[in-house]
């Protein structure tokens, strides 16, 4: 028994933010059912494609445990199929451009008359107000949500991350909503509609920046780098770089190695609590108890001096001896892990957290498993549809279709070319 069983979604979603969504809700244990457009199905199965005529890993690695039923929703018959899943669904979730359900004919009104236990649950680009019906891409995301402005080095560009916090980071926002509003209808038996923002999504993620921007009214941000280097702070939260996002400095420094991998570093945090430690490993007891490096508030001015110092002990070692040698000091440092580091952790391996999963048009690849564990509910991947697999055991199965009924729906054109065995 998984923790979603039962729970039927209609997965109208494409790209990366819903399919996120959807995919964490497939692993949770809901039958999730992706409705895609006959012959083209999610844009992702053919971008970014790296063995000629299969799904892409983009797609695959966004899809998995989920079902394929491929349906024209502007043909008169395919509408009404997809009013049959409405009423046979608990929960819709869709990241169109704004606007085009109601295009459909499926707007949240027709929805409810439909099935007023409906959670309809949908990504937008930005919530109500003056950009509410902008198309929106990951990176718009991230600068419009504050990280752009905030990430990078000091006099240099804005920069995006590699986390996908504006996609994938709304899919898991969109996830705890639709939960969150199933649960309410098991009390008030209602369904309700769902909206998370893509914009709002990244500025939830980047909540401590909006926390800076208030502590700049009562002076410079003691624990940048910029303070210790005396450029003064104008009206925005900076770029900060490396530099600890919390009232630990941390930064980036360099590892054995260093000069021919780009890899070889680690973020070493000097976390007050072990400054002793700390400078018995990096060898400046003397530090210990001289008054300018003693404190915390005596360390600020002097963050580059100390990093200097440490690297100069980080260089000696690998990233993973400074791990070896800090962690039972309680010193906390972190490994800068490249993908390839990661797809080979064997330690990921077992959780299940990097699983390899094979595909009948590409055969095995890796991916990234359900990163929310549930004792009673694990969650086992399986391999993405193809499209338009399953449209016949969803019309029979879910939807009950039969004899002519069924015959109507295959000849109407609404779910495509129909194959030939499945026609039989
Ligand atoms: N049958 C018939 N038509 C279908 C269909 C189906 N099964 N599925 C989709 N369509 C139609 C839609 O109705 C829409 O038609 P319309 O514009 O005539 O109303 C059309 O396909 C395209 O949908 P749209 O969402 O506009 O796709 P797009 O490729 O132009 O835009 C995004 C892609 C991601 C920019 C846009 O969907 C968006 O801004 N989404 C919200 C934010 C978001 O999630 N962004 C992140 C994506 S990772």
């Amino acid at each position: 028994m998984k923790a979603l069983e039962g729970v039927k979604i209609l997965d109208f979603t494409h790209v990366q933010s819903g399919p996120t969504c959807t995919q964490l809700l497939a692993w949770f244990g809901a039958d999730v059912i992706k409705v895609e457009r006959p012959g083209v199905g999610d844009a992702t199965r053919k971008q970014l494609v790296d063995v000629e005529g299969a799904d892409s890993l983009y797609f695959t690695m966004l899809n998995h445990n989920k079902r394929s039923i491929t349906l024209n929703t502007k043909n008169e018959t395919g509408k009404e199929v997809l009013e049959r899943l409405v009423k046979e669904c608990d929960v819709l979730v869709e990241n169109f451009a704004p606007g085009a359900l109601d295009r459909m004919g499926f707007g949240w009104e027709r929805i409810q008359e439909l099935n007023p236990r409906m959670i309809m649950a949908s990504v937008k680009g930005f919530g109500p107000g003056p950009y509410e019906d902008c198309k929106v891409y990951e990176n718009v995301a991230q600068c419009a949500g504050g990280a752009a402005s905030t990430t990078g080095f000091l006099g240099n560009l804005p920069m995006v991350t590699g986390a996908q916090i504006g996609d994938s980071g709304t899919g898991l926002h969109l996830a705890l909503g639709i939960v969150t509003a199933l649960f309410q209808r098991e009390k008030s038996g209602k369904g309700q509609r769902v909206l998370a923002a893509m914009q709002d999504g990244v500025l939830n993620l980047c909540r401590v920046k909006l926390r800076d921007q208030q502590r700049l009214k009562a002076g410079p941000l003691k624990e940048y780098s910029q303070y210790g280097e005396d450029i003064p702070f104008g009206d925005a939260t900076p770029r900060a770089g490396n530099d600890s996002g919390g009232g630990q400095p941390g930064r980036i420094l360099k590892c054995k190695g260093w000069q021919s991998d780009p890899d070889a570093y680690t973020y070493f945090i000097t976390q007050a609590a072990v400054w002793p430690k700390i400078c018995d490993v990096i060898g400046k007891p003397e530090w210990k108890d001289d008054p300018d490096y003693a404190t915390p508030p005596a360390r600020l001015p002097r963050l580059n001096e100390v990093f200097d110092a440490i690297e100069e002990w980080t260089k000696t070692k690998t990233k993973f001896e400074v791990m070896d040698i800090c962690n039972p000091l309680d010193i906390p440092v972190g490994p800068i892990l490249s993908m390839q580091e990661l797809a080979q952790e064997a330690s990921l391996r077992e959780t299940g957290t990097i699983v390899e999963v094979d595909h009948p048009e590409r055969g095995p690849y890796l991916s990234v498993g359900c990163p929310i564990k549930l004792s009673e509910s694990p969650a086992d991947v399986k391999r993405s549809p193809l499209l338009g697999e399953h449209t016949e055991e969803i019309l029979t199965e879910v939807l009950g279709y039969a004899g002519e009924e069924l015959d109507r729906v295959r000849s109407s054109g609404a779910i495509g070319e129909v194959k030939q065995e499945a026609a039989e």
